[in-house]
């Protein structure tokens, strides 16, 4: 596991072959994977093929190269500097320019595809028909709901908005219609708890929130109004106060939650509307260096971050991101499964596409639902031609029905994996039968940080090679450095930090409220220079651990800091121990990755109970409910130990290198110079020794140590 990988940086202390391989030393050795050229009807239409973006986008022609994505996009005014390196590592980009988002992602496209589905929204119940939005009525609908912003809730360019909705049409409406008023929208997943919800909008500062009644999942209704009312009350407890909450209702003729609408603070969208019926609202010409959202993720501290993305230079990357490497088309059908609430949504379901007039079906339930023919059912239907996904998708998909598409008439040109590493077997599967061997697939290789893509093949330039990411993007430039900054070449067959040299202008700008925090966590590591106005002396690192093989194909091995990647999604450690420390029986909690065979992650627990406290099921049963209030059923824990102690170096930090590789039956290597070397084995056989069952399959399941009770 990376984990291990970068402890082993840390610690100083190598660990030797006779303690068995590192996850390094194993993804090293993997085999080498032949490649797959792109079929020759693909490279026939595809956007990007030829050869020349190379040369155009090389470092010599840096930052110029990237004029060729600010240009797919109007401009109100030309920008005049493309990168202003004065304050680094806040870089600017396109310097002087004007644009609006929503007038690019809508009114642009009126004169040619008005008539055009902009948004196919899939519900989950197979029974209801699919609802076709097109870019007239997104372009009615955006100017509506600006206008119930700005007249109903007196919203402003500047100010934020915190909207927690799931993946329906409104969703996108929202965002675009505060992009139009150059409102900084806060999207937070729809499956994070209240709780988590208010913690982000009180950080931004909103006063405004957006909700919806309820929607459908797995087969269930979610009341989700509920967690307005949680997120209203945290936010209060962080001295933020929530003057208004717009509630969307999912069938707009009937409210379906129990949690009744609040007197001057709640109010019905679907209603307002009506007041605004056909309104326009001319969209509000941004500098390209206004913020355009904040997207919270996780890092190394208990406490989420704002990243906050540029207006320009976000809008023009993954416009040009997704027209050469997802090679959208006006014409083509293009289904991404992820959630709107992701980056993955807003840079490739909601921004990328539609500023290339593109129809995106947007899904409103989960892919197994109600059995796993359900994507392929969709996929044959709408005459998908463009799939993006996530490897657990496909991992959960393929063990739940690995010949379902056969018996489906689509026909992918093109698919992208994201989000995680993805096995060759997995892989080949996706090709092979998803793609029945005729679609390209991208491997795409990005962050939450960078706004788009940052390693992919080309698609019809690159052959494709299972199980690695692929060369750099266009003006991307990649290096492997160890912890001492000295470059790991192709030749040294070793993993190491992937940075990137150069600035682009996907790139966040910066934490929000927190710039100190930004330079920390991006940029100090491999700065050479902290005075330095040459973005060469500012690179950028990336937590992720890979290696670069003769090819110039990077593999991504996955972080090397506190965060697990839990099918696809960023838990970040010192969050679920910081929520296990509100119990007021635990003493302390230690939170590490386990090999998951579909979520390739999951999050383990151990916890150590105060003196005196005796182990209980209640306590196993409180942190798992706690962890889902405080952030969510997606932050579950896989299993949760009970301890009598950690085991510590002699300045008592907690080793979860030990501890995680207790979890994966991986060797401890040394831990002769622990604190409390004892401890391991008992440890070992608290979480090896006996039968092992998941957590959710009853009480008798929970493991204690000593005798359980
Ligand atoms: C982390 C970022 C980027 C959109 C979804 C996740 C991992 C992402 C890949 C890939 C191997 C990948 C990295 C990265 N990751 N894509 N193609 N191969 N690992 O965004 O939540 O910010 O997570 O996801 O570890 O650091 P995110």
């Amino acid at each position: 596991m990376p984990k291990t990988l970068a402890k082993k940086h840390t610690e100083g202390k190598p660990r030797s072959k006779k303690h068995g391989l590192t996850e390094a030393q194993i993804a090293v050795h993997w085999k080498e994977e032949a490649y797959i050229r792109p079929p020759a009807r693909f490279i026939a239409q595809a956007n990007l093929n030829d050869n020349y973006a190379l040369e155009r986008f090389s470092e010599k022609n840096f930052p110029e190269c990237f004029r060729e994505y600010a240009e797919l996009l109007h401009w109100d005014q030309y920008w005049h500097t493309t990168l202003d390196t004065n304050h680094p590592p806040f870089w600017k980009w396109f310097v002087g320019g004007r644009l609006n988002v929503a007038y690019n992602c809508v009114d642009r496209h009126l004169a040619k595809y008005k008539n055009k589905a902009a948004l196919i929204f899939v519900p989950e119940p197979e029974e209801e028909n699919h609802i076709v939005i097109t870019y007239q009525e997104l372009y009615r609908r955006v100017n509506e709901v600006a206008a119930v912003l700005q007249g109903f809730a007196g919203l402003q360019k500047g100010d934020r908005v915190t909207i927690h909705m799931p993946m329906i049409p409104e969703l996108p409406i929202t965002m675009l219609a505060c992009a139009r008023l150059g409102i900084i929208h806060s999207v937070v997943f729809g499956g994070f708890s209240g709780e988590a919800c208010g913690l982000r909008a009180a950080d931004s500062g909103s006063r405004v929130l957006i909700y919806v009644d309820g929607y459908h999942r797995n087969g269930r209704w979610v009341d989700h109004k509920v967690s307005a009312d949680i997120a209203v009350e945290t936010a209060k407890k962080e001295g933020q106060v929530i003057d208004k909450v717009l509630v969307w209702k999912r069938y707009h003729h009937k409210y379906t939650s129990d949690a009744p609408m609040i007197m001057e603070r709640d109010f019905f969208i679907d209603d307002i509307l009506k007041d605004y019926r056909n309104a326009v609202v001319p969209p509000v010409s941004m500098e390209a260096e206004d913020p355009l959202f904040l997207m919270y993720t996780s890092g190394t501290t208990g406490k989420p971050k704002g990243c906050q993305h540029r207006t320009g230079g976000y809008l023009a990357y993954v416009t040009g991101t997704a027209k050469y490497y997802q090679d959208i088309h006006p014409e083509d059908v293009y289904w991404c499964m992820a959630d709107i609430g992701w980056i993955t949504g807003h840079s490739y379901i909601v921004y990328g596409p539609l500023a290339l007039a593109a129809t995106c079906v947007i899904y409103e339930g989960v892919p197994q639902f109600p059995d796993a023919g359900r994507p392929w059912r969709i996929a044959e239907r709408l005459d998908v031609n463009i799939f993006h996904t996530s490897p657990t998708a496909i991992r959960m998909l393929r063990k739940a029905g690995a010949e379902e598409p056969k018996k489906h008439n689509y026909r992918f040109k093109h698919m992208t994996t994201v989000g995680e590493p993805i096995e060759p077997e997995v892989w080949r599967w996706y090709h092979e039968v998803v793609g029945k061997s005729e679609a390209v697939i991208v491997d795409t290789w990005w962050q939450t940080e960078t706004g788009g893509f940052l390693c992919t093949t080309k698609p019809a330039l690159d052959p494709m090679k299972p199980g690695s990411a692929g060369p750099a993007c266009l003006g991307i430039y990649p290096i492997i450095w160890d912890e001492e900054g000295k470059e790991v070449a192709s030749a040294d067959h070793a993993a190491g930090n992937i940075c990137i040299r150069n600035p682009w202008p996907g790139i966040m700008q910066t934490i929000w409220g927190d710039p100190h925090r930004f330079v920390e966590q991006y940029y100090k590591k491999y700065n050479k220079n902290a005075q330095s106005k040459d973005w060469r002396d500012w690179p950028y690192y990336a937590a992720d651990a890979a290696v670069l093989p003769p090819d110039g194909y990077y593999r991504i091995l996955g972080r090397v800091d506190d965060v697990i990647n839990v099918a696809g999604h960023r838990l970040g450690t010192k969050e679920l121990e910081s929520a296990c420390l509100t119990i007021q029986e635990i003493a302390e909690a230690a939170v590490v990755p386990v090999v998951d065979e579909v979520k390739g992650r999951a999050p383990e627990i151990y916890i150590s109970l105060k003196p005196g406290v005796l182990p209980k099921k209640q306590i196993i049963e409180k942190v798992t409910s706690t962890i889902e209030t405080m952030i969510g059923k997606i932050a579950r824990p896989k299993r949760i130990h009970i301890v009598p102690d950690m085991p510590k170096t002699r300045s008592g930090k907690i080793m979860r290198r030990v501890l995680a590789a207790i979890s994966n039956h991986m060797d401890t290597g040394d831990i002769t110079t622990l604190a409390n070397p004892d401890i391991v084995e008992q440890v070992r056989q608290i979480v090896q020794g006996r039968e092992i069952m998941p957590l959710n399959e009853g009480p008798e399941d929970i493991k204690l140590f000593g005798d359980e009770r």
